[in-house]
């Protein structure tokens, strides 16, 4: 098949075109000298005061982006919350026309995103598509669209739309609150370069063939890692019909450690080396001491890496940026471990690339 040029599948494809769908996502939107980023569509949205938290709406893969993108905004003290679209209505969440709600979909047909966003809309909320497809039934339902430009995209299991969407809503999130330095704009301008080294460089294969046997697989982090955590363990899930879960690191001694065991690997994210790594790495001494197989997913500046038995290496940046670079690393993690197995990688069973009905 041509289409895969080359490749096995869509999705390591789709993988290896994420330097390049990144780098059309930043096109234009982001001044390094000035420090600043410029989304002409959402102009007005930017301009308004809104009332209320703004509201992430999304599904599946989406609604991780939704986690990671109210992350970005309580952390500049802009109150945000994400809620899955199925379980999103107006008289349980209050919506009104200081409202702000965000719906994420990369195929812009979701029809239980396009409900909440119509909702919210018939609510008087000002509402946002942040979505992959120009035209689609959510750039259409809502008042603004925001493109990810990640181009099409063939394999089931979504990769290069997240980390667009991640990349995305990084620039919205400096666009709405207003606040980044030089420092941030030249960190978030490196993601596709780091992500093309993750690609050139990554251990995801031989740890992969290891481990590919065992009994479940467990995916923690904390702050901007937590929705990394659960989309990798989703993405994992999807591709290699294997037992997978992610947890925020700090919630694992309240219920999960119980299935932790020799045959477990804990795939673990660590990022600098501050108060949420610190309290991850205490985290992982726990999984450790009950023999389970360790691999973190880090930067190199923490000590973590000696508490671990297998290690994929991220380019060191900020917390936020890492997050984008993190994900990579599990997406290979997903797909080699499916490869070895013998799954039908771009089509998993009983999945489709979006869901049209509620
Ligand atoms: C389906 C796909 C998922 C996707 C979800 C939301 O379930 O299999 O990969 O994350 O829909 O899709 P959306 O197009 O709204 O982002």
């Amino acid at each position: 098949d041509t289409g895969k040029s080359g490749y096995d599948h869509y999705m390591l494809k789709e993988i290896h075109e994420q330097p390049s769908s990144l780098r059309q996502c930043l096109r234009g939107r982001v001044n390094e000298l000035q420090g600043s980023v410029t989304l002409e569509e959402l102009d007005a949205v930017v301009e308004q005061e809104f009332a209320s938290p703004v509201q992430f709406v999304a599904c599946g893969t989406s609604y991780h982006a939704a986690l990671y993108a109210a992350s970005l905004l309580q952390q500049e003290e802009t109150p945000a919350t994400a809620t899955i679209a199925s379980e999103f209505t107006t008289d349980r969440v209050p919506v009104n026309d200081g409202s702000l709600v965000v719906g994420i979909t990369q195929s812009g047909e979701t029809a239980d995103t396009l409900r909440a966003l119509r909702e919210a809309n018939r609510a008087g909320a000002t509402t946002l598509a942040v979505t992959n497809t120009v035209g689609s039934s959510a750039a259409r339902a809502a008042d603004h669209a925001l493109y990810i430009r990640a181009g099409p995209e063939i394999g089931v299991a979504a990769t290069k739309t997240f980390a667009s969407q991640q990349l995305a809503l990084l620039l919205l999130s400096v666009a709405l609150t207003g606040r980044s330095s030089h420092d941030d704009i030249q960190s978030l301008r490196r993601v596709p370069d780091q992500v093309q080294t993750i690609l050139d460089t990554s251990s995801a294969r031989a740890i992969a063939a290891e481990l590919v046997d065992s009994q479940a697989f467990f995916f923690i982090g904390r702050g901007m890692h937590h929705p990394v955590a659960l989309e990798g363990a989703l993405k994992f899930k999807e591709i290699t019909y294997e037992h997978a879960e992610g947890f925020a690191a700090g919630e694992l001694k309240h219920g999960p450690l119980a299935l932790v065991t020799e045959d477990t690997p804990v795939f673990a994210i660590v990022t600098g080396d501050g108060g949420t790594a610190r309290k991850t790495i205490s985290n992982i001494k726990e999984v450790e001491a009950r023999d389970a197989p360790v691999v973190v997913v880090t930067d190199g500046v923490s000590d973590v890496e000696r508490y671990a038995d297998h290690v994929l290496r991220i380019p060191e940046t900020d917390e936020c940026s890492a997050a984008v670079l993190a994900n990579v690393q599990l997406q290979l993690i997903a797909y080699w471990v499916a490869n070895e197995m013998g799954r039908s990688i771009d089509k998993p069973r009983n999945l489709a690339k979006s869901v049209t009905v509620e």
